[in-house]
């Protein structure tokens, strides 16, 4: 077999076999395939696609590519939650307290945010003290023990991925559905889990623009699921505005605390959290009826054992929890400028994507992978698309370490955000299996 022949072959838009995916994925995954043979083929793919069969087998090899974890000694149907990626979304720092507070076990490994997107580990990393990257048995321990860990991917899960991923984000190949449906269930297949809910978000500030691409893609990882016998239920949600009010890690963990304890909970991010957690917990096999699972989410609001569980889960993993107790103790930006309105209406476009891009300038994302991030950087909206605004009142305020950056921010943010005479109101989310 050689890599010319494979890379020839999509080239020219024929069907690549079991052994020939098999064959670049371990010789790009051990160093044999150079950067540039695989970034050829990587645009093939992009451009010319793969079929469910390519697409399976191509899963599979990521997922083979590193270690595959075994949960079983945790003993309860692990159900996994993943999102497409996107602006705001704080889903998990809720959402997986909230379903392990009703006895879901959540043994989930997150990842960092690239370019516009945040990542779930930044987030709980901006907690002071909380260690992502425990040992695979101090995760399984802490499923056993508290019900629920929230980690970093292991550096050996799905090597393949890691590397793939990377280079697709350097050659501008992200957005294609079949790199991305492997890319995603390889990494579901290998961290263990029977039973996947993937929260596939749709729009602007997403991979995929529009819901016919959304529910092409759903259906891809549902079938390779099912091909790799892994119960999976995608819930396509809007990403045309941020999710929520905040956009920046310690913006977000506020927000999160606030919302499980009942004091602020926007609209859109109880749809995604609600929607998410019933089929959750129907999965995990503790209840069938999605309506009533939905009023146990509400109820462990109420009580407060939702935010309980993320303190226990914060304190296990040596976090300081009086952060999360006293909010006004999260550090918070030196400078804080507002965007005003010039006329009366309704908020028409926040472009989720730019929105991530400017957080992402203030320094609450990463342009490269070895950027540092600043935790108390970021935007919190105050008003959502539909919403109604009077001239002179603030629609975003947004928080900076850097003057100059401020100023550039706010300015950018005036271009971004428009307001009609006509009020506009965004969908909920669609579930697809
Ligand atoms: N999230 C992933 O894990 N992989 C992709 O390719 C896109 C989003």
């Amino acid at each position: 077999m050689h890599i010319l022949e494979i890379i020839e072959k999509k080239r020219d838009k024929e069907k690549l076999s079991k052994e020939e995916i098999e064959f670049i994925i371990r010789g790009y995954t051990n160093g044999t395939i150079p950067d540039y043979q695989m970034s050829a083929l990587i645009m093939a793919i992009y451009l010319n696609g793969m079929d469910d069969e390519e697409t399976t087998n191509m899963t599979i090899a990521m997922a083979n590519s590193g270690e595959i974890l075994d949960l079983k000694e945790i003993d309860k149907t692990i159900v996994d939650k993943h999102s497409t990626g996107g602006v705001g979304d704080k889903v998990s720092l809720i959402l997986l307290p909230l379903v392990a507070s009703l006895g879901v076990p959540v043994a989930k490994m997150s990842g960092r945010g690239l370019g516009f997107t945040g990542g779930t580990v930044d987030k709980l990393e901006s907690i002071p003290g909380y260690n992502t990257e425990i040992s695979t048995e101090k995760f399984i321990d802490s499923v056993k023990k508290i019900g629920i860990s929230m980690i970093s991917q292991s550096m050996d899960l799905a090597p393949a991925d890691k590397k793939i991923y990377a280079l697709r984000d350097s050659i501008s190949c992200v957005e294609s559905i079949p790199l991305i449906a492997s890319s995603i269930m390889s990494k579901k297949i290998a961290s263990g889990a029977e039973k996947i809910v993937i929260d596939v978000t749709v729009g602007n500030g997403a991979f995929m623009k529009n819901v016919t691409d959304a529910e092409k893609l759903a259906k891809t990882m549902i079938n390779i699921g099912k091909l790799a016998n892994r119960e999976t239920i995608c819930i396509l949600t809007n990403m045309e505005e941020p999710l929520g009010y905040a956009v920046g890690n310690n913006l977000e963990v506020k927000e999160a605390v606030k919302f499980l304890k009942g004091e602020e909970i926007p609209k859109d991010l109880k749809d995604v959290v609600f929607e998410l957690g019933a089929y959750m917990i129907k999965l995990a096999g503790l209840g069938n009826d999605l309506e009533k699972n939905k009023e146990k989410l509400q109820e462990n609001i109420l009580n407060k054992k939702g935010y309980k569980k993320l303190l226990e889960m914060v304190k296990n993993q040596e976090g300081d929890i009086t952060y999360l107790e006293d909010l006004e103790k999260i550090p918070k930006a030196k400078f804080v400028g507002k965007v005003i309105s010039d006329k009366e209406g309704f908020i028409e476009k926040i472009p989720a994507k730019e929105v991530g891009k400017i957080a992402c300038y203030l320094g609450a994302g990463r342009e490269r992978k070895e950027d540092k991030i600043d935790n108390s950087v970021g935007v919190v909206l105050k008003k959502k698309i539909g919403s109604k605004v009077k001239k002179d009142e603030c629609i975003v305020e947004i928080f900076a370490n850097d003057e100059n950056k401020l100023k550039e921010a706010v300015e950018k943010m005036k271009e971004i955000i428009t307001v009609t005479d006509l009020q506009k109101s965004l969908k909920k989310p669609i579930k697809i299996s």
